[in-house]
């Protein structure tokens, strides 16, 4: 059975298609740190993790909530690059529906929904917020249906770890300093590596 691994990252990188992709870290809001964060679920060395799927909320201006989700079996073409990840993100603003989900390239989903919509359709999941002063992981027994959610450079906001704790969430640490999210993201990914997963 494949156990799939889903990673949240809130975002605040603007909701327009109108990037520019020679400054991803200013006038597109960050989404340097939105594109590092793909990289680091997705990318080993000689390919894609098939059984992880990725999600996001941009919430940066004109816009939001902007959701996207990215499925590691049915992505085509994307390369581990910061651009080139970019490249994608854009095209799934500019095709975006108001009305409806739509596939906007292989494997790369994006609706108008928001952060409650996302708890709700995923509660058949077990909920993990990544916080520095949560349990440890190395005493925490991972389920085999992990969603993990963290803050980009910001934290998430009180409001959304409470509608996480409604849901059941954890609060799950990886160590007392404060990482990168996208380097969250790495060390996880290595640890259910390691379990076995
Ligand atoms: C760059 S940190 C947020 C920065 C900082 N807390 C702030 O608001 O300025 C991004 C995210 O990584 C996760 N994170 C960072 N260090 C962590 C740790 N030691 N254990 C668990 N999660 C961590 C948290 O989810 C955090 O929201």
């Amino acid at each position: 059975m494949t156990i799939y691994r889903h990673f949240y990252v809130k975002s605040h990188a603007k909701t327009t298609p109108d990037i520019n992709l020679k400054d991803l870290p200013g006038s597109a809001g960050r989404l340097d740190v939105i594109a590092r964060c793909i990289n680091a679920a997705f990318w080993l060395s000689y390919g894609i993790r098939k059984n992880v799927v990725f999600h996001t909320i941009l919430h940066g201006e004109p816009n939001p909530p902007v959701y996207i989700r990215m499925e590691g079996e049915k992505l085509r073409k994307v390369s581990p690059d910061e651009r080139n990840i970019a490249i994608f993100i854009k095209k799934a603003l500019e095709r975006m529906k108001e009305d409806k989900e739509i596939e906007s390239t292989p494997g790369i989903f994006v609706s108008k929904k928001n952060f409650q919509q996302l708890l709700e359709e995923n509660k058949d999941k077990d909920f993990y917020i990544l916080d520095e002063r949560g349990k440890s992981i190395e005493n925490v027994e991972i389920s085999s249906k992990p969603f993990f959610f963290l803050g980009d450079y910001m934290d998430l906001e009180k409001e959304e770890k409470e509608m996480l704790y409604e849901y059941g969430a954890q609060p799950i640490s990886i160590g007392e300093k404060s990482y990168l999210s996208s380097h969250c993201i790495v060390i996880i990914n290595w640890w259910l590596d390691r379990k076995g997963f």
